[in-house]
């Protein structure tokens, strides 16, 4: 099982003013596959926060993967992508590809997403875009292949012991 922490990054989450469904939803996936995931935090836009969060997090040794939610779009406010970049050692360009190119299929608008993905420490970064659609048709896109990611990361520390159910 891999550790997974979720951020839900959002100003208005963060001040109770919007119900985060998205964080709910990727933990519903996650669990059908092999992830505990430990909590679901919301946090807000601020870059500084939000690489406080990410520090903290993979700075820890208790944490496998993090998954944010939101904050990946054009809006002055967006910041996650950068503070991603920002904290990570090496950076993973495949995978925000990979949930781009899949994502086309539902929407024009998968190209909006700035989505980063990259690796701290023992642990692995991966943006998702704000909203439950959204989050859920990029996260289905590399689902079956984290695994291996991180069974890499982590030496076959954490390795899959059950079967993806699609
Ligand atoms: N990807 C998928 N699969 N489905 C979607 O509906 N929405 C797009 C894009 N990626 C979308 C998607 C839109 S409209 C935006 S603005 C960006 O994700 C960024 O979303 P965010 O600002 O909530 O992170």
């Amino acid at each position: 099982m891999y550790k997974t922490l979720i951020l839900t990054i959002s100003d208005k989450g963060s001040r109770g003013e919007r119900i985060d469904t998205a964080g709910p939803a990727v933990k519903e996936m996650l669990e059908r596959h092999c992830f505990q995931v430990t909590a679901i935090n919301i946090i807000s836009d601020d870059p500084d926060q939000i690489k406080d969060a990410l520090i903290k997090a993979t700075d820890s040794s208790e944490i496998d993967l993090i998954l944010t939610v939101g904050g990946t779009g054009f809006a002055p406010r967006d910041n996650t992508p950068e503070a991603t970049i920002a904290v990570c050692d090496r950076l993973v360009p495949g995978i925000p590809e990979a949930m781009r190119r899949e994502s086309s299929k539902y929407t024009q608008r998968a190209m909006l997403s700035r989505a980063a993905a990259g690796i701290r420490n023992n642990c692995l970064i991966v943006n998702l875009p704000g909203s439950e659609k959204a989050a859920r048709e990029n996260l289905s896109a590399v689902l079956d292949t984290l695994p291996h990611g991180l069974d890499m990361l982590l030496q076959n520390r954490g390795e899959c012991a059950t079967t993806p159910d699609h």
